[in-house]
Formats: structure tokens, C-alpha cells, sequence
């Protein structure tokens, strides 16, 4: 499940990403909305015209997981389970999303469930079937604190796997000391961070602009895919070209943009 505190810290941006990029590293992953009210999913990666079967209609048995699953146009090994579109949602109860969970799980590698902000309906529904969470904040305190709230219920939600991620990170602040860095947000939740990711345009996936496989922002967030698949942090060094000589030049001229 791909988690957070604070709204709009950028999880189901990372789903998106994570997915591409793990179905590119030869893992066949299907991403799914627990959010029920919005269908941000769909929309973000571009898929949102090619919907025709939900995943309503899948936990009503209207259609076959075949009918409704959408293969993603840039990474053929990423799937869309598009989330529900209109009318009466009530066949999607914590027992549903178990059985869509555990079904996808049998021919997918990775089943990946963005989840709605918070600890509420979307969480709760998410947390049974899922076995690891990815945990976003943004180097925020605010956001931070939030972050460790979900991680204790997360924990005694029987989820020890999580891998907690900063993202829209700005290198050149945490340079100058005034953005939290990793190992600020580490001391604060006590935990190990398993992905730095910088406020980069280049992962706005709306925009014409997504560079994927290029930017820094996809970039860190393959780093975070090899972390979360070895077990072994691999964090991008968002702070390297805002160090040294050059690096207080850019850094001056970031701050003058
Ligand atoms: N690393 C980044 N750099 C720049 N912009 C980003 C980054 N990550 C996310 N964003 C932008 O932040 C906004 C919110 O992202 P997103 O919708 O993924 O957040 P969310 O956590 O899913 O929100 P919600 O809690 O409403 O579901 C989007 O406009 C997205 O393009
Ligand atoms: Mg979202």
C-alpha cells in the first residue's frame, strides 16, 4: 500500500511511477485505487479514456479481472485496476478489496493499492491485504508528524515492512539547512528512509513534460524501486550538486528562480 498522513504529499505520483518502473525492471505490477471518491489513478497515468469496466464491476462479478484491467501505453507489464466510477459502491466493502487484492496478487508480481490520505475508510480497506507499505511524506514537519501516526497504526496493523519515503525535496534547502534532511526525518520517526525524491516538474505525470527514465525525480524513484526490492535502502543523493564550489553557484541561482 502506498500510504500517508498529510493529503497531497504525492502517493498516488509515486504509485504511477513505481509502477512503471518496477514493470521495466521485469515485474509485472498492477496498480489499484482504494480511494473510492476520486479516480485520480486512471486519470494520472492516462488511462481514464480507455476505462469500460471498473473495479465495481469486478467485485459485483459484472465483468472478468481480464475485462477491466487496463495495460499501461508507456510500460507494457503495468496494469490499471481503474477505481469506481459512479453509481452505488457498496459491493466494495474490506472484504471485496481483500478478495481483488489477493486475486491480483496470484498473476501479478507486484500489487500495488494507492491509498487515500489519512487513516480512514481507504486505509482501513487497504491494510488487510497488504503485506509492506510505502509511506510518503513531504520533508515537512507538519507532514512528518502525520507520517508517524500512520506508521505506529501501521505497525500494530501488523505491516513491519514499511518503507518510508520523503518526497518533493529540494537539495539545495537541505543543503542550507533549512528542509529536513534524511537524516532529520529518520531521527523524527525512528526509522530508516528508503527514498529521498526531489521536487522535480519532470513528475508531474499530467504534464507534457514527464520524462521518464530521464529527470531526477524518476531517477531517485528507481533508486527507491531497487531499495524496496533488495531490501537494501539505495537513496539518490538529491544534495550532490548543491555541494561544493559549483554547487553554492547553483544553489544562488536556484534561489534567484
Ligand atoms: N516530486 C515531485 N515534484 C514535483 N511535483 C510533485 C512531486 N510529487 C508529486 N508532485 C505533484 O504534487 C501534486 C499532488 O500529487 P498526488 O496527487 O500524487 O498526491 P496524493 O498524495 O496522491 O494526493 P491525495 O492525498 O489527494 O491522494 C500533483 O500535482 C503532483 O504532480
Ligand atoms: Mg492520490
Amino acid at each position: 500500500m502506498i500510504t500517508s498522513g498529510k493529503g497531497g504529499v504525492g502517493k498516488t505520483t509515486l504509485t504511477a511511477t513505481l509502477g512503471r518502473i518496477f514493470a521495466s525492471m521485469g515485474e509485472r505490477t498492477v496498480a489499484l485505487d482504494a480511494d473510492l471518491g476520486l479516480n485520480n489513478l486512471d486519470v494520472l497515468v492516462g488511462a481514464d479514456m480507455r476505462v469500460v469496466y471498473d473495479i465495481v464491476d469486478v467485485a459485483e462479478g459484472k465483468c472478468r479481472m481480464n475485462q477491466a484491467l487496463i495495460r499501461d501505453m508507456d510500460e507494457p507489464g503495468f496494469y490499471i485496476l481503474p477505481g469506481a466510477h459512479s453509481r452505488d459502491r457498496s459491493a466494495l466493502n474490506a472484504q471485496s478489496m481483500k478478495e481483488i487484492v489477493q486475486r491480483l496478487a496470484r498473476s501479478f508480481e507486484i500489487v500495488l493499492v494507492d491509498c487515500p490520505a489519512g487513516i480512514d475508510g481507504g486505509f482501513r480497506r487497504a491494510v488487510e491485504p497488504c503485506d509492506e507499505a510505502v509511506l510518503v511524506t513531504t520533508p515537512h514537519i507538519s507532514s512528518v508528524r502525520d507520517a508517524e501516526t500512520v506508521l505506529r497504526i501501521l505497525r500494530a496493523g501488523g505491516i513491519d515492512r514499511v518503507y518510508t519515503v520523503v518526497n518533493r525535496v529540494r537539495g539545495d534547502l537541505v543543503v542550507s539547512g533549512e528542509m529536513l534532511s534524511r537524516s532529520d526525518v529518520e531521527r523524527l520517526l525512528g526509522t530508516e528512509v528508503y527514498g529521498m525524491i526531489p521536487e522535480d516538474d519532470g513528475m508531474n505525470l499530467l504534464s507534457n513534460s514527464f520524462d521518464y527514465g530521464m529527470g531526477a525525480g524518476v531517477s531517485a524513484c528507481g533508486a527507491l524501486a531497487r531499495g524496496i526490492l533488495s531490501g537494501t535502502p539505495e537513496v539518490f543523493d538529491l544534495t550532490k550538486k548543491y555541494r561544493g564550489l559549483f554547487g553554492g553557484i547553483k544553489r544562488r541561482m536556484k534561489r534567484r528562480l
